[in-house]
């Protein structure tokens, strides 16, 4: 009988210290989010110039990238979409080469050609500068497959070449070299 009482005593104590670890953890990444908040002031003075934010390059592993995916990465502080396009939009794009467009450029204009497959693009509308849906899973692609606009609605399409809205330009491709087979470094 003692030794039931026993066992439970020692079944709180263990939920117990369970419970208390748990809170405690949960305490430590409340500070740890906390701490991120507080340290940006100072991180944020020790950012580096704009000449230097200008020369500085961003590696991507794309081989995780499956065909159709996306991945958003961060470029010189903006948002940088590298996507893996399917067979099926490669095809897509390049049947609209030659379309009567607002900013007239081909798939291969915007790829690189060790592979046609990985488009590169700041993830930056070019009317006033919000991020563009489509690059995410379910995301809303626009009347044209590619990404969408839902400040101002400006549609572009799978090359992420301008098709209707108000934005004058297709999404910025930057510089971009592959590394290595699976990896690229922008900039
Ligand atoms: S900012 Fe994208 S349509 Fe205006």
């Amino acid at each position: 009988m003692a030794s039931t009482g026993a066992a439970t005593a020692d079944a709180i104590e263990e939920e117990g210290v369970r419970r208390r670890d748990w809170i405690h953890i949960a305490a430590i990444s409340a500070a740890g989010v906390g701490g991120v908040g507080t340290l940006f002031p100072l991180v944020s003075q020790m950012a580096p110039s704009a000449d230097v934010l200008a020369e500085s390059t961003t590696d991507v592993d794309v081989s995780a990238i499956q065909p159709g995916q996306s991945i958003k990465a961060v470029f010189r502080k903006q948002p940088l979409f590298v996507t893996r396009l399917t067979e099926e939009e490669i095809a897509a794009a390049k049947a609209e080469d030659a379309a009567d467009m607002r900013d007239p450029q081909t798939l291969a204009d915007r790829t690189n050609p060790t592979d046609e497959s990985i488009l590169v693009q700041l993830g930056v509308c070019t009317h006033l500068g919000c991020v563009p849906l489509g690059a995410g899973e379910g995301e809303n692609k626009g009347e044209f497959g590619g990404y969408f606009c839902p400040c101002h609605g400006s549609h572009y399409d799978v090359a992420g070449r301008i098709r209707k809205g108000p934005a004058p330009t297709n999404l910025e491709v930057p510089e971009f070299e592959f590394t290595s087979e699976s990896t690229i470094r922008v900039g």
